[in-house]
C-alpha cells in the first residue's frame, strides 16, 4: 500500500417528486412564506413518500454517478452511506444501498455525523483511497429526515427536506484533498437529537404520544454554534492547505439556513457569486445538501479543473467540520 492522491471522478443526485412549498406548509402550520422565506431562504423542499426510506433515494443517486463515471458496481471498491436517517438501526443503509445495486461482496458501512456527514465522509473516504486502501470508494450523503419529524411541529418541520447526492472517489496522481479540520462536542446532545429510540431510551407507548422519538432542536443556540464553527473550521483547513481565502474558488456550505450562510460568507469575504446556494429548492436536506449542490454546479458547469473548493459543514452532535479540495479535469455529472 502506498500513499497517492484522490480525485472526485463523478457526481450525481436524486430528490423525490413530492415537492411542499412554504405555502403548502402554511396549510396545515401556523406559519407562512413570509417568516421561512425571511428566516431561513427556504422557498421549497421534497419529501419522500410513505413507502420510501433512504436506501431509495441512495441507490438513484448512486446509480446516476455510476452512469456519469461508466462505472459498474462492481467497479468500486467500498461502499459509504452518511445518514442519520437509516432504514434500520442496523443493518448498515451501505450494505443494502450496495447489494441492490447490483455490487456483490463489497465493503460497506454507514457514517452517522448527522448533518457532518458528507464531511466526514470525504476524509474518511479520501483517506481509505491516499493510504491505499482502496482504489475507488463511493461515497453517498443520504436522508429521509421527514420521516423522523413531526409535521405538527412548525419550529422544526419547515426547515427539512429529503434527498441524496453520490460521489465516485478515485485514486489520481494529483491529490485533491488539500486538507481537513473536522470537531465535535458531545457535551450537550440536547440541542438537535431525538431523544426516545436508541439504547439510551428504547420508547415506551408515553414517549411515543409526547413526540420523543421526533427531531427536537433549540434553534438559537444551533444557529449561534453554526456560524462560528463554520468559519472557524474554513480558516483552519485553509490555513492547514497552506491558502488564504483569496485562493478559494467557490464555498460549498451545508444548507441549513441562508442566513447561517450569510454570516458565514460575509465574515469569510466570500462574494455571492462564490458561495453556493440551493436551500431556496431542497431546504435542510442533512447529510445530503453539500453533495446535491455539488452535483448542481457541476452539471451546470460552474466549477473549472484546479478550482479551490471548500466544503464546510456542522450539524448535531455537535459536530463540524471542512475540506479544502483542488477540483480535478474531467468530472462527471448528469
Ligand atoms: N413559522 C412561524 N413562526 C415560527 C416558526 C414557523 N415555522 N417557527 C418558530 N416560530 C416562532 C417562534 O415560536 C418564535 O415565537 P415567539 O417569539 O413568540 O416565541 C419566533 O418565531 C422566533 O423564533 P426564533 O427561534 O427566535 O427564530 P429564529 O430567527 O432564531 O429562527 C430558526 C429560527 C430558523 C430555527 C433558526 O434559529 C435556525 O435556523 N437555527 C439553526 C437551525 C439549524 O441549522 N438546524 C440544522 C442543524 S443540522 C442537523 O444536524 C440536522
Amino acid at each position: 500500500m502506498s500513499a497517492r492522491g484522490v480525485r472526485i471522478s463523478a457526481v450525481a443526485h436524486h430528490v423525490p417528486e413530492r415537492i411542499v412549498t412554504n405555502d403548502d406548509l402554511a396549510t396545515w402550520l401556523d406559519t407562512s412564506d413570509e417568516w421561512i422565506s425571511t428566516r431561513t431562504g427556504m422557498k421549497r423542499r421534497h419529501w419522500v413518500g410513505d413507502d420510501e426510506a433512504t436506501s431509495d433515494l441512495a441507490v438513484v443517486a448512486a446509480r446516476r454517478a455510476l452512469d456519469n463515471a461508466g462505472l459498474s458496481p462492481q467497479e468500486i471498491d467500498c461502499y459509504l452511506v452518511a445518514t442519520t436517517t437509516p432504514d434500520y438501526l442496523f443493518p448498515a443503509t451501505a450494505c443494502i444501498v450496495a447489494s441492490r445495486l447490483g455490487a456483490k461482496d463489497k465493503p460497506a458501512f454507514d457514517m452517522e455525523i448527522a448533518c457532518s456527514g458528507f464531511i466526514y465522509g470525504l476524509t474518511v473516504a479520501s483517506g481509505l483511497i491516499r493510504s491505499g486502501v482502496y482504489r475507488r470508494v463511493m461515497l453517498i450523503g443520504a436522508e429521509t429526515l421527514t420521516k423522523i419529524m413531526n409535521k405538527q411541529d412548525r419550529s422544526t418541520i419547515v426547515l427539512f427536506g429529503d434527498g441524496a447526492g453520490a460521489v465516485i472517489l478515485e485514486a489520481a496522481d494529483e491529490d485533491g484533498f488539500l486538507a481537513a479540520e473536522l470537531g465535535s462536542d458531545g457535551s450537550r446532545p440536547e440541542l438537535l437529537f431525538v431523544e426516545a429510540g436508541g439504547s439510551r431510551r428504547p420508547p415506551t407507548p408515553e414517549d411515543i404520544a409526547a413526540g420523543k422519538h421526533y427531531v427536537h432542536m433549540n434553534g438559537r443556540e444551533v444557529f449561534k454554534f453554526a456560524v462560528t464553527k463554520m468559519i472557524d473550521a474554513t480558516d483552519v483547513a485553509l490555513a492547514k492547505a497552506g491558502l488564504t481565502k483569496a485562493d478559494v474558488s467557490f464555498l460549498i456550505p451545508h444548507q441549513a439556513n441562508k442566513r447561517i450562510i450569510d454570516a458565514a460568507a460575509k465574515y469569510l469575504q466570500m462574494p455571492p457569486e462564490k458561495v453556493l446556494v440551493n436551500i431556496q429548492e431542497y431546504g435542510n436536506t442533512s447529510a445530503a445538501s453539500i453533495p446535491i449542490a455539488l452535483s448542481e454546479a457541476v452539471a451546470a458547469r460552474k466549477i473549472a479543473p484546479g478550482d479551490i473548493i471548500v466544503f464546510v459543514g456542522f450539524g448535531g452532535g455537535l459536530s463540524w467540520g471542512a475540506v479544502v479540495w483542488r477540483w480535478a479535469d474531467g468530472v462527471r455529472a448528469a
